[in-house]
Formats: C-alpha cells, structure tokens, sequence
C-alpha cells in the first residue's frame, strides 16, 4: 500500500476520493490539505461516507498546511490537486521535501517551469507523473491497440477539435481558467495532445494561431453569480501538430464558441488504410469507430462529396469495435495508482513526467508560434509508455 496525501480539496477531488478509497486497492489515502480548512473536511467526511458504506480505508489527517503533509514521514506521494497556476509551486515544494508527486494537468504553467521540475525530480532521483490518465482507459487503448496492430495502415494525420463556451456556467471558482496557465488548451489540450501522441508517437513541431475574443466573462455559477473576470490569455487556439513519424494533427480549442452539450466534435485518426473515430479523451470509455475502405464496397459510386448531408445517423459507414481493456468509467487516478505499483515494482509507469513535459511544450507552442509567425520546433523528445496490460482484478494494476 503506498500513502498518499492530497493537496487541494476542489471540485475535481471528489472522483480522486472516491477512486483511491473503493477503486485502487495499492493506494491508500493518509491526510488531506486545502487553503480553505471546510474543504479539507468536507473530503474527510466523504471518504468517512465511504468506509460506513464497506470501503476498506482508514480515515485521512487533515493537514493545516502542505508543509505539514510534505513533513509526514508516512507520506510517500504528494497528489497535488490544485490550480495550474499552483501545480509548480506545490510539486517543487514537495519534491524538495523528499516526496514522490502526481499531479492534475498541467505540469506546469510554462516551459521553464517545467524544465525546471524535470530537473528537480531527476536530481533527487523521485517519480514525478501526472494527469491525465484518461489514455489508459478502455477507450484510447483500443484505439492504439487498433494503431498498433496495423489496422488503418501508417497515420497519414489527425483532426479534433474541443469546442465549449467556457467553464463560468458551471465551475464554482473559474477565475482560473482565464488566468497564466489556464485557458482551452492548457486545461483541456492535455486530454488530446496526450491521446496525439499515444496514438502517433513524438511530435517534432507546432504552428498555431491563437486569440482572445471576449475580453472579460460574467460567472453565472453560484457563488460567484455575476461577478466579472478579466480575461488574461488567449481563449481560442487552432493549430497544427507535425509528428517526427510524417503524420499531421490538427487541433483546436475554444472557450469561444457555443456548441450544443452532448456534441462534441469528432475525434479522427486517419490512416493509409482506414480511420478511426476516437473516443472523448476526456473520458475513460469509448466509443472506438473504424472504418476502411471495404466498408464503401456496398457504397454509392458517386463523388461524396455530392452525397445529400442528411444521413440519419451522424456515424453512418462506421462499425463499432468492442473495447478490448478495463476501465471504461470515470477512473480518475489510474495514473497516480499506476505510478505507486512502478514505486513498489521498479518499473516504468505510464503518466510520467516525459510525457507530461513533452504535451507541455506542445500546449505551450500554440500561442508562442501565433505571437512569433512562425514554425515551433520542439526541444523535447518522447517515447511513447507501455500500452495497458489487462489484469484480472480491477483496482490492481500489473506487475
Ligand atoms: N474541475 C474539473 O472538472 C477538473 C477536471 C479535470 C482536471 N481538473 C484539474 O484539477 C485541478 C484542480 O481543479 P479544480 O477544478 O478542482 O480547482 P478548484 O479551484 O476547485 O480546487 C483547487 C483547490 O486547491 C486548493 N489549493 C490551492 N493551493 C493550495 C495549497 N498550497 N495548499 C492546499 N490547498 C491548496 C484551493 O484552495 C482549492 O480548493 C486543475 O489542475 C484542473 O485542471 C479539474
């Protein structure tokens, strides 16, 4: 069992609380800490919910701050939970203090920040990984199962795109999805450049084109009703994504656009023979699309292109292709329970800082390339991690 304290009791804590107490059974959760101390207990009182309802876990400390839980000597990893403008502050903090740290995406709010923990973490010889960990799902390891094994031929390229209006209808605190380190593609890029480059592999550039087209935002979530927040970065960046394998991948996220709920664009992976639907990768689950060629056999032989757009079914031609691991629900701290049996084992483990690091210069590249006209070329390099192993016990991950 490894012990693990949570730093930052939000709005994302909740499926963290639930996962580490009924799901992850190598994972134990010792103390909690959050700025606001109602927080810290409402988190406790959720995980004390659990243990009446059967779940074996014990019941955590509450921390009066994160220097008391990086000073626990039963702490072995930090799950650093807070804002991303905080990740870097938290993560330095408690890798200097000896600790092990996962954290929620992104790693960091910059390059140098991350260059900087990269650093820190190697020297002091710990494991550093992070969100998401939404690729090990069901879902996107069926789709690179599908890659790997040949099934659409070599990716010719990519195309997806995160379209919402913004996180103030609904969020209780989303001040900082419009500040540094926030905004579409530091908060929801990670899901889909990650999911990139499982699926395809190293990136070796960017170019983007980024703007800001509302410059402040009225919170129409409660507490917050009708208070405004100034606008500080860019809330709509589109791009392009050069893979050293030749693939190309077109993104785009926006906190500007109204797009009805439920239909979030398609997420394509095109190859020399076939292509893909990829499921949301800000979910765990599918659905996994394929369709090639033979698929059109019984097709009209006319220009598609002239085909009316009226199909009743919007997946129309696609079969669905049974997903072939576990976790297809909601299985936040897959990840971080992934890095705790690699602690244990000595093994790699999938949402490492490589990874992380790599997605952040990508993330980060887009508003660059946009301020600078020009083509990023990127720094880091990247391999991809092991795909899932199917176990036969949920909650416990392979050796
Ligand atoms: N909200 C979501 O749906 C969602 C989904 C996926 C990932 N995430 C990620 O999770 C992270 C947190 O998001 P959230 O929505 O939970 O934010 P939030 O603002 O609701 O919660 C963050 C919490 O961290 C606490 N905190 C900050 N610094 C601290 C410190 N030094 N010590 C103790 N507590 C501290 C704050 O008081 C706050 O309660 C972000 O990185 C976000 O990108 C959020």
């Amino acid at each position: 069992m490894v012990k693990v304290a949570m730093i930052g009791v939000g709005a994302i804590s909740g499926i963290y609380l639930k996962n580490i107490t009924t799901v992850f059974k190598e994972v134990e959760l010792v103390g909690v800490c959050d700025l606001i101390p109602e927080r810290a207990e409402k988190g406790v009182q959720t995980v004390k919910e659990y243990i009446e309802a059967g779940a074996k876990a014990p019941v955590p400390k509450i921390y009066k701050d994160m220097y008391e839980a990086f000073n626990d000597p039963e702490v072995e990893v930090v799950l650093n939970l807070t804002r991303p403008y905080e990740h870097y502050g938290v993560t330095k903090a408690a890798l200097e203090h000896g600790k092990h740290v996962f954290s929620e995406k992104p790693l960091a709010a910059d390059m140098e920040e991350g260059d900087e923990l990269v650093a820190l973490a190697e020297e002091k010889g710990l494991l550093m990984g992070g969100a998401p960990d939404t690729f090990m799902g069901a879902g996107i390891q069926t789709v690179r199962k599908l890659v790997d094994d040949g099934y659409i031929g070599d990716i010719v390229a990519a195309n997806c795109a995160m379209i919402c209006h913004g996180h103030e209808t609904w969020h209780p605190d989303p001040e900082f999805y419009y500040k540094r380190a926030g905004g579409p593609m530091m908060d929801m890029g990670p899901y889909y450049v990650t999911a990139l480059v499982q699926l395809i592999g190293e990136a070796k550039g960017v170019i983007g084109m980024t703007k800001k087209t509302f410059p402040e935002r009225i919170i129409t979530s409660e507490p917050h009703y009708g208070e405004k927040i100034d606008v500080d970065i860019d809330t709509h960046l589109t791009g392009s994504i050069a893979f050293a394998n030749g693939a190309v991948a077109q993104i785009c996220t926006t906190f500007d656009v109204h797009y009805a709920p439920g239909a979030q664009c398609r997420f394509e992976l095109y190859g020399t023979r076939g292509t893909i639907c990829v499921p949301d990768p800000n979910t765990f689950g599918g659905p996994v699309l394929v369709y090639r060629p033979e698929d059109q056999v019984n097709g009209q032989a006319i220009d598609p292109g002239l085909i009316a757009h009226n199909a009743p079914q919007y997946y129309t031609g696609y079969k669905e292709v049974p997903l072939l691991f576990d976790y297809n629900e909601n299985s936040r701290a897959l990840g971080l329970s992934d890095m705790c049996k690699a602690l244990r084992t000595g093994r790699d483990f999938r949402a490492n800082y490589q990874q992380q690091h790599h997605v952040l210069e990508i993330l980060t590249s887009f508003e660059k390339s946009s301020r600078e006209g020009r083509y990023i070329p990127l720094k880091t390099h990247y391999t991809r991690t092991a795909p899932m192993q199917n176990n036969p016990m949920h909650g416990i991950l392979d050796e």
